[in-house]
């Protein structure tokens, strides 16, 4: 990540280090799952329609406001945030949205990258735990409280046993 820059208020360097990094996957999480609920917002089809096309609006502004959050919580650990379509996509953990999907399937998805932030959150929770960064470890409370708030909300609409456990269709 290049050099560290000098910071001293109570967490080391490595540390500061280790939970931006971790931070990042989590920003590049979010935007991947940020650009996939707009792009199911914009093509969703089918008699749910107008209840998707509310809900997944509802949850890209949510996404899209927190992206901020992390990515400022990153430049005050002293190291510079990734914003580009090539980092994020080299830093996330899930794949960008396919708008041939019938709703059904969209909703899994978003299922499906909900959990993957919600873990992305837990690893740099962790990190932030150790190093005694509670700003950090408060930002992923708020984060994990909206991921695993929404999934269940989706869960409870397609009312999926099989995605629950992970199986896809
Ligand atoms: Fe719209």
């Amino acid at each position: 990540m290049g050099t560290v820059p000098k910071i001293d208020n109570g967490i080391s360097a490595k540390d500061r280090e280790a939970i931006s990094e971790a931070l990042s996957k989590v920003l590049a999480d979010s935007f991947v799952l940020y650009l996939k609920t707009h792009n199911y917002h914009w093509n969703v089809t089918g008699p749910m329609f107008q209840t998707l096309h509310i809900m997944f609006m509802e949850q890209y502004t949510e996404l899209w406001n927190a992206l901020d959050q992390i990515a400022e919580r990153i430049r005050s650990l002293g190291f510079k945030a990734p914003g580009s379509f090539k980092e994020f996509q080299k830093l996330s953990s899930m794949k960008e949205g396919d708008s041939a999907l019938d709703a059904g399937d969209m909703i899994r998805d978003i299922i499906a990258g909900q959990d993957a932030v919600a873990r992305s959150c837990r690893a740099a929770m962790a990190l932030a735990n150790k190093a005694d960064d509670q700003p950090t470890v408060d930002t992923m409370v708020q984060r994990l409280q909206v991921h695993e708030k929404t999934a269940w909300m989706l869960r409870s609409l397609i009312d999926d046993s099989a995605s629950v456990k992970g199986k896809k269709k």
